[in-house]
């Protein structure tokens, strides 16, 4: 690994665009369990562009809101003060995950789409498992690969001996950090603790490739990880890869569910992918 190829990493991490203002605001709320209904209210009212975006996605049918959200307080109501700041962040981070992103080989909105359908399935793992106990797999699901926005292009420039360590049997992001001496989970990770994020979701971005690293394994890194591998570009939903047997046993998850989770991704993912496309 080259240090000054790293040291340019960092402060390509250090320049990357901030959070904005309304959406950091929002995440601290969250954070706050005393946060009303009037404070949520005044943050978003200063920002109509974004509040006419979370509107807009929370009458996606995905959500699954019978009547027609039309202001931020029916919102909450509809659907609690968690979902919406999930809405706040997928509309702040929509306009530079659509890009395309170099290295990678993905052409604009390849990158916002997979991360969409890794959501839709981690959801619907979720959903499908009371036991597990994640809070909000949301958000880290569609965060999860955001550093390949800042690696991408340091990955093209050294393509050829990542594609050689990788040729030989090399997990990918393996590769990744031989040659640059850091991968996109970590640059992704390094990105939200900038964010300000909560640890949570730090952490299933941070263990996305390798969820057995943490110390102490969390149902969130694992379904991350699953629900990445579910979605790879050869299968939105299926497993056409070999799968953690250790991560499946941890979540208690029977494979032949995989079936129900496929038919989620495709049922919505077009849906989420337009109400996640704003002017
Ligand atoms: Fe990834
Ligand atoms: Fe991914």
């Amino acid at each position: 690994m080259s240090e000054p190829i790293l040291k340019n990493i960092t402060s390509k991490i250090r320049s990357f665009p901030s959070m904005p203002a309304t959406g950091a605001k929002m995440l601290k709320m969250l954070e706050d369990p005393e946060t009303s209904m009037v404070e949520i209210e005044d943050v978003l009212r200063h920002d109509p562009g974004l509040t006419g975006n979370v509107l807009k996605l929370a009458n996606s049918a995905y959500f699954g809101i019978p009547s027609k959200v039309s202001s931020v307080k029916q919102g909450v109501l509809l659907l609690g003060l968690k979902r919406l700041i999930q809405l706040v962040v997928a509309s702040c981070v929509s306009g530079i995950m659509d890009k395309p992103v170099p290295g990678y080989d993905l052409p604009p909105g390849d990158l916002w789409r997979h991360s969409i359908a890794v959501s839709i399935a981690a959801e619907a793992l979720v959903k499908d498992h009371k036991n597990i106990d994640s809070e909000d797999i949301f958000t880290p699901s569609l965060l999860h690969d955001i550093g390949k926005l800042i690696l991408g292009h340091f990955v093209k420039d050294e393509l050829d001996d990542i594609e050689k360590i990788a040729g030989k049997g090399v997990p990918y992001v393996v590769a990744e950090n031989m040659v640059l001496g850091t991968d996109h989970a970590e640059v992704g990770a390094q990105v939200l603790t900038q964010w300000s994020f909560p640890s949570d979701v730090i952490e299933a971005v941070r263990w996305h490739h390798d969820p057995d690293f943490p110390e102490r394994c969390k149902a969130s890194v694992d379904i991350v990880y699953l629900s990445n591998l579910l979605c790879q570009p050869n299968g939105e939903g299926r497993a056409d890869v070999e799968l953690s047997s250790t991560v499946i046993e941890r979540l208690g998850i029977d494979v032949s569910q995989f079936d129900t989770i496929a038919t989620n991704v495709s049922q919505w993912v077009d849906e989420l992918a337009e109400a996640l496309t704003f002017n």
